[in-house]
């Protein structure tokens, strides 16, 4: 994948724990394009590839935003990206990249962010905003402090579609993510980002309210971290070579590949980022990511071998 080459141009604290950074071209050639819920893949000080979510305007051409939320107890990238990255810092990114993409035609739309998941929010609500789609944008955050891009939310274009929800303001402010979910008009796209059990209640809460599948969009930008304890082993056949690996109990199928001699692009590691998604010619995977979506599941064509392991005793891969 080509990388481009960025400098930062600004770094601003946004709120609690959260830093923006504005990216530029740094050489001649301009940055491409992105459309609303695109990330790219930056490549932090230290070795780790993390995704971050663009937050600025689509039509603001030259920039990329992105939020990054200092996380203690992560593993390490976004502690990077707060401590080694100030202004004129030079860093590679992937070109912007799109799961999480926004129908910009539908006749409302309804935009839940919770925490640092605000960012893809933000950059769909002032694209829907310049065409002038109806949309109200619900973003839930521990307190006003942890509560980033206030200022831009509270321009003219956004702040009449804007709610804010703080777990510690009075019980009125707080979102009842069931009534809001009920009283929805049937044309209503749903987008959500935020923390898994923000999302795992509003995706749970859109299921039982019988939202249907194609009108509910989602993403993860962090998932829980991969549990392999009481896992079996299995084996995987290289479809290429013939070759077969055996994928003991305690090892993700990429690690057991790569202590093997073979490489499987990664990113995220977790299941979420794509990056290693690999097809599967024969077999049953036993699918443990929050990137494909439930048909391409149960498909059983392709998995995510970071995280993913196996129903059947092997698996034969194309590579
Ligand atoms: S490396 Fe991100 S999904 Fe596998």
């Amino acid at each position: 994948m080509t990388l481009l080459q960025v400098r930062v141009a600004a770094r601003r604290q946004e709120a609690q724990d959260i830093c923006s950074f504005d990216l530029v071209a740094a050489g001649a050639a301009a940055l491409p394009g992105f459309s609303p819920g695109a990330h790219v893949d930056v490549h932090v000080p230290g070795g780790l590839v993390r995704q971050y979510s663009l937050w600025n305007d689509p039509t603001e051409q030259g920039i990329y935003r992105i939020g990054v939320l200092k996380e203690p107890n992560g593993r390490g990238g976004s502690r990077a990206m707060h401590e080694a990255v100030e202004i004129g810092t030079l860093l590679q990114v992937s070109a912007p990249r799109n799961q999480f993409a926004l129908n910009e035609s539908a006749g409302s739309s309804l935009l839940l962010a919770g925490g640092i998941g605000i960012t893809p929010i933000l950059c769909m609500a002032q694209a829907l905003a310049r065409r002038e789609r109806a949309f109200s944008l619900h973003y839930c955050t521990r307190s006003r402090d942890r509560a980033a891009f206030l200022e831009r939310l509270y321009a003219a274009d956004l702040a009449g579609s804007v709610h804010l929800h703080f777990d510690d303001g009075p019980a009125s402010q707080r979102l009842d993510i069931d009534a809001l979910l009920q009283r929805q008009d049937p044309a209503t796209h749903l987008y959500v980002c935020g923390p898994k059990g923000f999302m795992d209640a509003v995706l749970d809460a859109a299921k039982k309210s019988g939202w249907p599948d194609d009108r509910v969009h989602y993403e993860f930008f962090r998932a829980d971290p991969v549990h392999l304890e009481g896992d079996a082993p299995f084996e995987v056949r290289l479809a290429r070579s013939g070759r077969i690996v055996a994928i003991p109990a305690d090892r993700t199928v990429t690690q057991a590949l790569a202590e093997a001699g073979v490489d499987v692009p990664t990113s995220c590691e977790q299941g979420i980022c794509g990056t290693c998604v690999t097809p599967v010619l024969e077999g049953t995977p036993d699918h443990r990511d929050s990137y494909l979506m439930p048909d391409e599941h149960a498909a059983n064509d392709c998995f995510t071998p970071c995280c993913s392991r196996s129903r059947s005793p092997l698996l034969v891969l194309d590579l």
